[in-house]
């Protein structure tokens, strides 16, 4: 991987102030590109990060024959009229949303064929409920060689139940309905704000999407869908880090170009935490004067408290007053963290889906190691309030879902350096 020996230095004791502007959402632009592929021609992008994962599916979607140029903040994506249908493991090994791929592709070209994308750091993260659904609507799906094949000259509506709202079997679903024959009706389905936006471009395209927002997507199939212009939902994921940061710090942040409905449980948590909260003209202002007070989270599918700020509520509370219990729902072995935040001074004891974190006056610098993208800011938002220094490493995970981090950082009064070694020059 690359930047695999990227670190950051981080010198804790600033207080953050200033005006932040987020972009699009990571977890949204992915599924957008993949859905761009549903219908030949140009489809273009607006509000896309400049983050590695949209490098990477930008790579993905070329593999598959597939014009793919950035423009300024937009990415430009010409689908040819017989795009290809297979992404291999080289590429979903990296990033396991071009899982993405499947529904669309083999709703357009009759298959599709993409690598498992194997393990990582937050837990198993089966494929079932995706490979259900597409057998529901008709594909025939082998696993073979480390690759799953779906195959179907042309789907065919049927009621899909997902046993549990899982956010990518929903997106990989709703977007092979769209060119199925009749009526898909997605009950239990995942309704995270990135879900809108990928309906909302769907319609644009021509799908017949009913129960947008909702737990229950009806969608009546079309014969073709046509090229679009979107602009992708503001990433409330990296606006609420910002918050985070904020409050750990006891600093006063306005983050700008986010959608502050978007995270109402989690600026709810922060205000209990004794943060003061204002929602200002395109955003929100986030103040705090003193030591957080400990809250208790429990992550649950949206609208609930998303799994993505665990970790940054985890770290929140390794400096706040009190006790706190951290319950995580989603994924099953999102703690790796945990040993790095202990490495920092932390006090937390994990025991099957619960944290307990008491809270202490100060964390103490230390070398640390990023697993995945949320654990990677946690750790770096833990280095802010760490006396001394935090070298936290592999940030090639921070990459994956921050622009622009460190410069964030720096530009809000942080004490944060990039230790950089080259990339390859695809990655643009
Ligand atoms: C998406 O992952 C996000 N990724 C994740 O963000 C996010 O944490 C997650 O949704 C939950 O909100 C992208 O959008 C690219 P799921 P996804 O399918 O789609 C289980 C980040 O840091 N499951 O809702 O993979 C699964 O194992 C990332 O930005 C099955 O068992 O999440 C997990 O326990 C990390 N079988 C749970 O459901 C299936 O077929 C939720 O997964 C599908 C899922």
């Amino acid at each position: 991987m690359s930047g695999a020996t990227d670190h950051f230095l981080v010198r804790g004791g600033a207080r953050l102030s200033g005006a932040v502007r987020v972009s699009g959402a990571k977890n949204s632009v992915l599924k957008l590109m993949a859905a761009s592929l549903l219908a030949e021609g140009t489809t273009v992008l607006g509000n896309v990060p400049r983050i590695l994962d949209v490098a990477v599916m930008g790579e993905v979607l070329r593999r598959l024959g597939c014009e793919v140029v950035r423009e300024g903040s937009s990415v430009r994506i010409t689908v040819p009229e017989r795009p290809g249908h297979e992404a291999d493991y080289d590429l979903v090994r990296r990033i396991r949303a071009s899982i993405a791929v499947l529904g669309p592709l083999v709703a357009r070209c009759g298959e599709a064929k993409v690598a498992l994308p194997g393990g990582d750091a937050i837990g198993s993260r089966g494929l079932d409920m995706h490979v259900a659904g597409l057998v529901k609507l008709g594909a025939t799906v082998d696993s073979e060689h480390g690759y799953l094949i779906a195959r179907a000259p042309r789907l065919s509506g049927a009621a899909v139940w997902l046993d549990f709202p899982s956010v990518g079997a929903t997106e990989n679903l709703l977007m092979a309905a769209t060119l199925a024959k009749g009526t898909t009706v997605i009950d239990n389905a995942a309704r995270e704000p990135e879900i809108v936006d990928l309906c909302q471009m769907l319609v644009q395209m021509g799908a017949l999407i009913d129960g947008v927002g909702s737990s229950t997507l009806t969608v009546e199939g079309v014969e073709t869908l046509s090229p679009v212009q979107h602009e992708t939902v503001p990433d409330r994921i990296v606006a609420g880090t910002w918050a985070v940061a904020a409050v750990m710090t006891r600093g006063a942040v306005t983050v700008l170009g986010s959608r502050p409905e978007h995270l109402d449980m989690p600026l709810e948590k922060l205000t209990q935490a004794g943060a003061t909260v204002t929602v200002v003209d395109d955003g929100f202002h986030v103040e705090m004067d003193r030591r957080p007070s400990a809250v208790d989270v429990v992550t649950l599918p949206y609208p609930g408290f998303a799994t993505d700020f665990q970790p940054l509520f985890l770290g929140l509370n390794t400096i706040a007053e009190g006790t706190s219990m951290i319950t995580e729902n989603v994924f099953e072995s999102r703690w790796m963290f945990v040993d790095e935040l202990v490495r920092l001074g932390a006090e937390v004891r994990t025991d099957g889906h619960h944290a307990v974190v008491r809270g202490r006056e100060q964390l103490s610098g230390a070398p640390v190691t990023a697993h995945d993208i949320r654990a990677g800011a946690g750790l770096v938002l833990a280095g802010l309030v760490a006396d001394g220094v935090t070298e936290v490493g592999d940030v090639h995970h921070i990459d994956r879902g921050y622009a622009g981090f460190v410069d964030t950082l720096v530009a809000l009064g942080a004490d944060v350096q990039r230790i950089s070694v080259a990339e390859p020059d695809w990655l643009d």
